[in-house]
């Protein structure tokens, strides 16, 4: 825990946001922007928002437990449960950590001409946003669903048939391959901001965006890695054992 929470009720949120980012995530899972009252502390803050100082806190305390399965225990568990926990990352992706990043961005304004790489990045973050979204939606509804068919069938160890035609159309190898070669999708973001560098900022609000940015790029390579090493290659292995019981079966007829 970065600050011990006893210290931090009489502080400015100025300077706690600025020692623990984290911080300015908390207040505003509770309502409060924490660039609106960075003269305040969070004991004023909480009786005139009418929020409770002790949830609060707490909230804070959370979000350093962490509920991740690791990469070791994935390897091993059934790959129903891999997707699961894939899903259950696109969801805390797509409804907690971006629309958060998007307000933060979307709210500040700098006219400063001292980043004028901001105006850029305004820009830039709803495509990538859109990319995402895209990306997600595609593994979701079309290649996960896809080798829970093929594990299906593996475990019922019936309805190859049905199968056929999907082995015929869909390439898992392919899309294996173009998983681990494509580019992260913050890698525009990352040269844009310098890989994320705080050091000639001033701005706090642009500093919070910094490092949740960075912050979501680091989830989103373990993500990808959890795909890349655990998923696919499961899922290739499930494709090429399906496959050829296929042409077993149409041989033995
Ligand atoms: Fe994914
Ligand atoms: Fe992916």
């Amino acid at each position: 825990m970065f600050l011990k929470t006893e210290n931090v009720e009489n502080q400015r949120i100025y300077n706690l946001v600025d020692k623990d980012f984290r911080y300015a995530k908390v207040l505003d899972s509770f309502g409060i922007n924490f660039y609106q009252y960075p003269e305040l502390t969070i004991n004023q803050v909480c009786q005139i928002k009418g929020v409770d100082k002790n949830s609060l806190l707490g909230y804070r305390l959370s979000l350093d437990e962490s509920f991740d399965l690791d990469f070791e225990t994935l390897k091993t568990s059934p790959i129903n449960l891999v997707i699961e926990y894939l899903k259950h990352n696109h969801s805390y992706f797509i409804k907690n950590k971006l629309p958060y990043i998007k307000g933060l961005i979307s709210k500040l304004d700098v006219e400063d001409k001292l980043y004028p790489f901001f105006k850029d990045l305004k820009f830039i973050f709803p495509l990538f946003y859109e990319d995402f979204v895209d990306h997600i939606l595609e593994e979701e509804k079309f290649i996960f669903t896809h080798i829970q068919n093929l594990s299906r069938t593996k475990v019922k160890n019936t309805d190859h048939a049905k199968l056929f035609f999907a082995l015929k159309n869909i390439s898992l190898k392919e899309i294996a391959d173009e998983h681990m070669n494509e580019d992260s999708e913050m890698s525009g973001i990352r040269g844009l901001t310098k890989n994320y560098s705080i050091e000639n900022i001033e701005n706090l609000h642009l500093k919070v965006i910094f490092q949740e940015l960075k912050d979501f790029d680091q989830e989103l390579e373990i993500h990808s890695d959890i795909e890349n090493n655990i998923l696919f290659p499961r899922a290739v292995e499930l494709e090429e054992g399906i496959t050829e019981k296929i042409r077993n079966i149409s041989f033995l007829n």
